[in-house]
């Protein structure tokens, strides 16, 4: 019978036996699928497992705070947080290309987390030996299978370690679909916010920014976004919209008026989509009047913002992200 309590028990009796008494790392994203293996893993093995969090400083607001204290306080776990936020800034400026910025952020997120795990590492002793990964049932199908080990090169002048670290992966949820996932990490005590996560791209906002990434545009577009989940949270929502991106078109411009002066502002584009997979999404139609709450709020309460609009565009043609 298939229950949550099963499905726990039997990984957390697979996770000791393959683990046994090493140490294993696993990678937090601020998404269901790693937080709810991390969890898993710590009910396992508890303190023989070490959480790595980078972050790159294009998370949205509360998101960094969810994971270093509600996570950590419901599961417990070790968790060490690398703030890379001025090196991901830096390594952005001047960036205004799509592709550019995925692999820039893609590039440094990984050397970031290698190097963590090096220092943990050093830290724990060599015999770290196991990568936790949220792996689910469609990755695995849409990857046509297999499990194998993930090899992790020290580009890094590290004394004292290997030049390759073998890790061997840990994928608790590699016979789950999504809402069973969601189910265990309920089961399993995480937070409401973690469990029930609208997706969100890795890249974060670095892509929900047309045009280049800086701290100021990023701390405009958290407030924008924060205001759009506020407002579609309040109206029960959440659970009927796949995601909602919320993008500043930074290099755009214009003209508006407030109070009795002209404005020169930049557009948040509202991008409510409905999905099965996000491989095709329709545009919701959200009520009239949560999308006036969301416009005036926007304007009034984000300085430099002077107009809200909906894209009503599907997938096909337009993709959910805007880059
Ligand atoms: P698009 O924009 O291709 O997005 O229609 C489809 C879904 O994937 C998410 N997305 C990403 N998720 N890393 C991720 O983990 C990425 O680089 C990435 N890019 C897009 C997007 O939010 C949507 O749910």
């Amino acid at each position: 019978d298939w229950t949550t309590g099963n499905v726990i028990d039997e990984q957390v009796a697979a996770i000791r036996e393959q683990v046994g008494d090493k140490r294993a790392i696993c990678g937090l994203s601020g998404g269901v699928d790693s937080a709810v293996a991390a969890a898993l893993v710590q009910k396992a093995i508890g303190s023989q497992l070490t959480c790595v969090y980078v972050d790159h400083g294009l998370m949205r607001k509360g998101e960094t705070e969810q994971v270093e204290k509600d996570f950590v306080a419901a599961t417990g776990v070790q968790l060490k947080v690398v703030d890379a936020e001025e090196r991901f800034l830096k390594a952005l400026a001047g960036v205004s290309d799509p592709e550019q910025k995925r692999k820039i952020i893609g590039r440094e997120f990984i050397r970031v987390f290698e190097q963590a795990q090096l220092e943990i590492l050093q830290e724990e002793g060599p015999e770290v030996a196991f990568l936790v990964q949220g792996t689910l049932y469609p990755d695995i199908v849409e990857s046509g299978g297999g499990t194998g080990t993930a090899n992790i090169k020290s580009h890094h002048n590290v004394g004292g370690l290997p030049d390759d670290i073998e890790f061997e992966l840990v994928e608790p949820l590699r016979q789950l679909f999504k809402d069973e996932v969601r189910m265990v990490g309920q089961e399993l005590g995480l937070p409401e916010e973690i469990v029930q996560r609208q997706p969100f791209p890795g890249p974060g906002l670095g892509i929900r920014i047309v045009g280049e990434v800086n701290k100021e545009r990023l701390d405009l577009l958290r407030d924008a976004d924060a205001i759009a989940r506020e407002e579609l949270t309040a109206a029960g929502l959440d659970r009927d919209i796949w995601q909602c991106p919320v993008v500043l078109l930074a290099d755009v411009r214009s003209v508006g008026v407030q109070g009795d002066g002209r404005t020169y502002g930049h557009p948040i584009v509202l991008r409510p989509v409905s999905s099965e997979d996000a491989m095709t999404a329709d545009w919701s139609r959200l009520p009239y009047d949560v999308l006036a709450r969301i416009s005036t709020r926007i304007t009034n309460e984000v300085r430099d913002v002077n107009r809200v609009v909906l894209d009503v565009t599907s997938k096909p043609p337009g993709t959910i992200e805007w880059e």
